[in-house]
């Protein structure tokens, strides 16, 4: 049992800890631990508090989980009213307001602040003896909806201020944003999921603030910058002396601003941000500027609605033409199906534009879109830019409305639409390619099961080559490791004929059949042979070896050997290629005959595939030509760390085995939520809709997801075979009891012979003081306690990752232990 002063220092260190981290994530843009051991910390946090609540400080992070709900928001009288600003879209509207603040002032001393105009919800904050006491939206101006609720859950609004002279009463006012780094992360598990697509990051901001359920507000990771501060007994004199002022007090403020001594530096401001707006966290559409000096700004006044010393600049929304060259429908993980134009390459707000997201068929009918069509192009903070308009004018005549396919592009399966739904989808869940390589991906994710060395093209190779199909065919590989040694990564060098002829470039080939010339020089040399009829190239290259002076009586011979076979063998010529079986007759001597390598390469896509299939006997000289013939490979140290990292997900918990899933609409935040739940997948698979309905964050959507996919029998094949396999299907980590947190988040490895522990009790005690054990030498891990006689081969690996080891000793230390000796 932890005492009540051990509680409270853990409540201090865990808060220190969770607000460092915050720190990172919002002013640093960072992150040094992940989603999952941020929420562990918090965790820990919330339940000492619950257990010790005298320690429960009313500005502690776990007062940002939020959790409230709120039915009908109240409303609240704005202390001064909010104002708006006028607008300009001119260098000469910009110099005429200048003119009328000279005028006004009957002086041209005064200095202007400038501001970017941060494109979100306005918000008003205020403190009373440095506690926030209430925040309200901008409503009509004089009044808006109490929000408070939802904004504590904003990671880096302080919920107290602490220094001295820190007035007893004062408001701040500033703009919530929803990142465009999240923003388009939802969008695209809203895509992934075919869920409906938030509009714009101004529309998500303004409706995540006013959700009913704070919880929900606290997964969104909103921001806000503040540029207003507003009491009676401010010590500040001036704009630039109350943004320190707040800067200090510990508001996130923009660190975009800068005073300009005249409107001449008001327009460079300007212009200098025209393009590096672009690079900013969130959308912005203008700049603000303000007259500094606060008695300046009385002196200038207001008209009815906005401030004379005050303006905003707007910029225009650069839009450019392009061409509409073709559409390429992508198939996601989900199956369903996103319309992307391909555009002639236009420049655009810094960067070069070569497409455009069409989103659905509504977006394509919506523009009318047709074939070749002129279209303008826009880029708000996207990750994309979008297609605005069509150019009816400059439409050729002619050029036919585009036409939607209704075939899947990949698997060439009739697509669905469901009611209600933008997209279509494909429904060949089981076989469509790259909904099989989506799933796998995702399965393998970082944020799932954490699968290092598999990434998309090694998962795509092992997909092609009928490796794998679904995760589980993931925990077979380590019994065919010695199989995947040498597979070819990518095939590009390679083409097959209808009729099942298997040709390779002549690049790789010459390459393989010649010695002591370089793969460049030989690609130098083809790259001078388009379109010159194989006879002619042939001869070509034996000169070609005659200048490049190296072993060219062998490699002639080899050659001309080559020319023989080629004619005799009767095999159809392709341009630019030859014949896999006959290169690999020459390269195998007489191993094999040239029929049973043409009758194996008939059912192969690789030579790896072939030499699998032909078994033969080779010599160290043979094996070493082969590999000169093959694409890239999977070489030992690669299948070596993917072996490892599969067999360390087996540690991964529930929730993320539920996550990795990949369960329509189950993203991370519900992963958990059904893990902690149900506990186990058997009672999530027999849920009945009321039992899921119960489930504070489960709607309807999500009862059809969970009930359609534990309905196919090949998912509950699958579940069974990863049970099998050994990963987690119930919840773990919560039953056991808590000795202590010491090694919260951490992951470790224990190698070698201990003195103090059994190998079940290291990893018993390791968990129980809230780490994770992993069972193999991987990048993830925090540390390794070397026991005596530890393996070298691990201990060599593990210090080519840079992986700490520390002793035993070290360990019980760490975990304030001292057992007796
Ligand atoms: S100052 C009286 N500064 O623009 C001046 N406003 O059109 C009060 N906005 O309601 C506003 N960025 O929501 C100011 N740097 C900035 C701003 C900003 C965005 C918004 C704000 C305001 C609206 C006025």
């Amino acid at each position: 049992m932890i005492t009540p002063i051990e509680a409270q220092a853990r409540i201090a260190d865990l808060s220190k800890q969770i607000n460092y981290h915050n720190f990172l994530y919002y002013q640093e843009d960072r992150t040094e631990i992940s989603d999952f051991e941020f929420d562990k910390l918090l965790e820990e946090l919330i339940q000492l508090e619950r257990q010790f609540p005298e320690y429960l400080e009313p500005d502690s992070p776990s007062q940002r989980v939020g959790g409230a709900i709120t039915k009908e928001f109240e409303t609240a009288e704005h202390q001064s009213r909010m104002l708006s600003l006028g607008n300009t879209y001119s260098e000469e509207e910009l110099l005429a307001f200048d003119e009328r603040v000279a005028k006004g002032l009957e002086h041209r001393n005064y200095e202007y602040f400038c501001e970017l105009k941060f494109d979100g919800v306005a918000i008003s904050l205020v403190y009373e003896n440095g506690k926030l006491i209430g925040a309200v939206t901008r409503g009509d101006g004089t009044r808006g909806d109490v929000v408070t609720e939802n904004i504590k859950t904003i990671r880096n609004i302080p919920l107290r201020i602490h220094g001295e002279n820190i007035p007893e009463k004062f408001e701040v006012r500033g703009e919530i944003f929803l990142p465009l780094r999240e923003f388009n992360k939802i969008n695209q598990e809203r895509e992934e999921n075919g869920d409906t697509l938030l509009a714009n990051p101004r529309n998500a901001a303004s409706g995540t603030v006013k959700m009913q359920d704070s919880s929900i507000v606290a997964k969104r990771r909103l921001n806000c910058y503040f540029y207003q501060l507003i009491g009676s007994e401010l010590s500040v004199n001036s704009h630039d002396e109350a943004i320190h002022l707040i800067e200090k007090w510990g508001f996130n403020v923009s660190p975009t601003y800068a005073k300009c001594e005249s409107i001449r530096e008001v327009l460079s401001y300007i212009e200098d941000w025209k393009e590096k707006r672009f690079d900013l966290p969130l959308e912005t559409d203008g700049v603000v500027l303000k007259i500094n000096n606060y008695d300046q700004r009385e002196e200038l006044g207001f008209t009815a609605k906005i401030p004379k010393w005050a303006i905003a600049y707007k910029y225009k929304a650069e839009s450019v033409e392009s061409q509409l060259l073709s559409i390429t429908y992508q198939v996601g993980r989900t199956g369903a199906i996103t319309p992307v134009a391909n555009l002639s390459p236009v420049h655009l707000a810094g960067t070069t534009v070569k497409r455009a997201s069409l989103h659905n068929a509504n977006e394509i009918e919506r523009l009318e879109l047709h074939e070749g069509d002129t279209v303008f192009v826009e880029k708000g903070g996207e990750i994309i830019p979008k297609i605005t308009a069509v150019s009816t004018t400059k439409r050729k005549v002619g050029a036919k409305p585009i036409q939607y396919i209704d075939h899947c592009p990949e698997c060439s399966t009739p697509l669905e639409r469901n009611e209600g739904e933008a997209k279509h989808f494909c429904p060949n869940a089981a076989n469509c390619p790259p909904q099989i390589l989506g799933r796998i991906e995702h399965f393998v994710h970082k944020r799932a099961m954490d699968i290092d060395s598999m990434g998309t093209e090694r998962i795509r190779t092992l997909i092609d080559q009928r490796y794998i199909e679904n995760p589980a065919d993931i925990y077979d590989l380590e019994e065919i490791q010695d199989q995947l040694l040498g597979l070819e990564m990518s095939q590009d060098q390679y083409q097959k004929t209808d009729d099942g002829i298997l040709y390779i470039s002549l690049t790789k080939s010459f390459f393989a059949l010649t010695e002591g010339i370089s793969l460049t020089a030989i690609q130098k040399f083809c790259e001078g042979q388009m379109e010159i009829p194989l006879e002619k190239i042939l001869e070509n290259f034996k000169s070609f070896i005659r200048t490049s002076n190296k072993k060219v009586a062998q490699n002639i011979a080899t050659i001309a050997k080559l020319e023989k076979v080629l004619q005799s063998s009767g095999i159809p010529k392709l341009e630019d290629y030859l014949p896999v079986s006959v290169v690999l007759y020459l390269l195998v001597g007489n191993q094999a005959n040239l029929e049973e390598l043409k009758a194996a390469a008939q059912h192969e896509g690789t030579v790896h595939g072939i030499m699998l299939k032909m078994k033969l006997n080779l010599t160290g000289e043979q094996e070493e030509r082969i590999k000169k013939l093959k694409a890239n490979t999977f070489q030992e140290g690669v299948i070596s760390n993917m072996i490892e990292g599969i067999n360390a997900s087996k540690s991964q918990s529930f929730e993320k085995v539920i996550f990795a899933l990949g369960i329509r609409n189950i993203g991370e935040n519900t992963a958990q939520i059904l893990a902690k739940h149900f506990k186990t997948i058997d009672a999530l698979s027999n849920a009945c809709s009321e039992d899921l309905l119960a489930v504070n964050g489960v709607g309807e959507t999500l009862v059809n997801s969970i009930q359609d996919y534990f309905s196919e029998k090949a998912n509950l094949v699958m579940i069974q075979r990863l049970r099998e396999k050994g990963l987690n299907f119930k919840v773990t980590e919560t039953e056991k009891e808590l000795l202590g947190n010491s090694l919260q988040g951490m992951k470790i490895l224990a190698s070698g012979k201990l003195n103090h522990f059994k190998r079940d009790e290291i990893i018993d005690f390791i968990e129980a003081n809230g780490g994770q054990y992993l069972k193999a030498v991987s990048k993830g891990l925090d540390f390794i306690i070397e026991g005596e006689d530890m393996g070298p081969s691990k201990k060599e690996k593990a210090q080519k990752l840079g992986i700490k080891m520390i002793s035993e000793e070290e360990f019980l230390s760490m975990v304030g232990k001292t057992i007796e000796t």
